[in-house]
């Protein structure tokens, strides 16, 4: 049955960052109802919004402290409100951020958990007595050290935190925890929202809790994922939540973020005959060539570019298997990761870079998910103080890099070129001021960026914008919506193609993400094509081959 989510193009909007109305250098709520006409003009349909719960905002908004009110940073219920209707009547679905996995700790469920130990919100958490002297056992949190933390109470027990030590993990397994989510979730539907992004779900279902996970003996707190990542028991919760929720709104899109997902769990995850999610996000798409790495350093902090062979190898395999079960999200970038111009940009020919791979992952079958600001060819910002990436996994970083011969700018840079806190800068949208028009008053997390901006690109033909807005355009034809995919195998090291085909059509795309030029052999007969974009300059030689002048891509349609 269609759905329509099917035909969703995303926009996601980080709300503290996009636009301030008030001068408090927060982005809000009426920041977002105001650029409504110009995501309307960009041509998406969909808007996901990062979480805008009340929150001590430690981990900007994923730690909830109040599940049913808008964060006074960020609006009020009434905004939120008037922000539903309006995005309608733009005929725009808004998607919320949905936190299941953990609370605040200032969250009242927790906080009556620590102040009374026989409070039933107790039983809400994940408590263990310690082993030998120490924590109950060795496993490794996402935001570095121990996933324990001493009960702040009476008791001598630890509670489980997979995140930040503030954001203490829920209990699902306590059915009272699954129908509490289950409200909430029921509370916003009726709001009228029209779908839920739901962060870190596979991550809802624990081991036992008695067993250490072996270590290398460099980290005492190895990383534990098998112990804490898409267990079976995710299912059951996930599924007893989605048909609760599909109960009460049969078109409720639900979209998993499956970070550590591989393409067998997407698959088990996004079937529509289990009722857990519509589609995944998973982090596992992406190839990156670290043969320039230095390997005395970790490498998530060490820029590199795209590996295309690598990249073509993993969309193939997630295209042929998700067919026929869910389209697969597209994206380059999040508010977890670099954005994309840096990631993978090529300072050197910014809008050409930007545009090829644009064109490479948008027109393929799927969801575009478009990060904020990626439409302008955004750079990360220049953070300026290792304290401002608010990440205890800097120091470390910083100390070893110190160790291997690094400079203290050679370190900065790394991070502000791979670290999620530097991608999370200020929407551009003009030249009025050294905020690009986003706020008068300085962003609640700021640092000097690449100039670019929407006024200026909204004038400007030939703009990484004005791209953007046309392959929109284009996704929206059955095509580019329904057609089957299939990743071409070409020889070479740096293009990125796939063939889209649907009933009597088809279409080539071929996307050089190089510098170098090149030239690509295809087994169609190019004669039965006609040309429908050209990105910077391509010629068909002769009735199998295509010439690609660095950074170029190119769109071929069956006559
Ligand atoms: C998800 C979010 C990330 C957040 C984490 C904890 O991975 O995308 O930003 O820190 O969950 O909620
Ligand atoms: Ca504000």
């Amino acid at each position: 049955m269609k759905k329509w989510f099917d035909e969703a193009t995303i926009y996601q909007v980080y709300p503290k960052s996009f636009k301030d109305t008030n001068n408090d250098g927060i982005g809000d709520l009426p920041g977002v109802i105001e650029k409504l006409d110009y995501l309307k003009d960009l041509g998406i349909n969909t808007l996901w919004l990062n979480p805008v719960y009340i929150s001590p905002q430690l981990d900007n908004g994923y730690d909830v402290s109040n599940y049913f009110a808008i964060d006074p940073s960020l609006g009020t219920m009434d905004d939120m409100q008037r922000l539903i209707h309006l995005a309608h009547q733009h005929q725009m679905k808004i998607v919320m951020d949905f936190v299941m996995n953990h609370t605040s700790d200032q969250h009242p469920w927790f906080k009556d958990a620590v102040n009374n130990p026989d409070s039933i919100y107790r039983d809400y958490y994940l408590w263990a007595k310690g082993r030998n002297g120490g924590k109950p056992n060795n496993w490794g949190s996402f935001f570095g050290g121990s996933v324990w933390e001493k009960d702040p109470g009476q008791t001598n027990e630890y509670y489980f935190h997979l995140f930040d030590k503030h954001m203490p993990d829920l209990n699902w397994k306590n059915p009272e925890v699954q129908n509490s989510m289950i409200d909430i979730a029921k509370f916003w539907v009726k709001k009228g929202i029209d779908g839920l992004r739901l962060d870190a779900f596979i991550h809802i279902s624990k081991a036992d809790f008695e067993q250490d996970y072996p270590s290398d003996g460099k980290n005492p707190y190895p990383l534990a994922e098998s112990f804490y990542a898409n267990r079976k028991d995710v299912q059951d919760y996930l599924n007893h939540f989605s048909s609760e929720l599909k109960k009460i709104n049969p078109d409720i899109f639900i979209m998993g973020e499956a970070s550590s997902a591989n393409v067998n769990l997407a698959v088990d995850y996004s079937d529509p005959e289990r009722q857990l999610c519509d589609s995944v996000i998973t982090f596992r798409n992406f190839a990156d060539d670290r043969s320039q790495n230095n390997h005395d350093i970790p490498e998530n902090f060490q820029p590199a570019p795209i590996d295309v062979p690598g990249f073509r190898e993993k969309m193939a395999v997630w295209q042929s298997n998700l067919e026929g079960i869910s389209y697969p999200t597209l994206y380059w970038s999040n508010h977890d990761m670099a954005r994309l111009a840096t990631r993978y940009g090529d300072f050197d020919e910014e809008e050409a870079s930007c545009k090829a791979l644009a064109l490479a992952m948008y027109l393929q079958k799927g969801l575009p998910i478009i990060y904020y600001g990626e439409e302008l060819g955004m750079r990360n910002m220049n953070l300026q103080d290792l304290a401002d990436f608010d990440d205890l996994t800097v120091p470390e970083f910083d100390q070893k890099a110190t160790k291997a011969g690094f400079s203290h700018e050679e370190v900065l840079n790394m991070l502000n070129k791979t670290h999620k806190i530097s991608a999370r800068n200020a929407m551009q949208w003009d030249e009025s001021n050294k905020y690009f028009g986003f706020s008068d008053h300085e962003p609640w997390k700021y640092g000097p960026t690449a100039a670019c901006s929407v006024e200026e690109e909204q004038q400007e033909p030939n703009s990484v914008l004005n791209f953007y807005k046309l392959i929109i355009k284009m996704k929206q034809e059955p095509l580019y919506i329904k057609g089957r995919e299939i990743v071409l195998n070409t020889k070479d090291k740096q293009v990125f193609g796939y063939k889209r085909i649907f009933n009597d059509h088809a279409a080539i795309v071929l996307c050089n993400l190089n510098k170098q030029a090149t030239k690509v052999t295809l087994d169609d007969n190019l004669n039965d094509y006609d040309i429908r974009l050209i990105q910077k300059t391509a010629n068909l030689d002769g009735k199998h081959q295509v010439s690609l002048a660095g950074w170029s891509s190119i769109v071929l349609e069956k006559k």
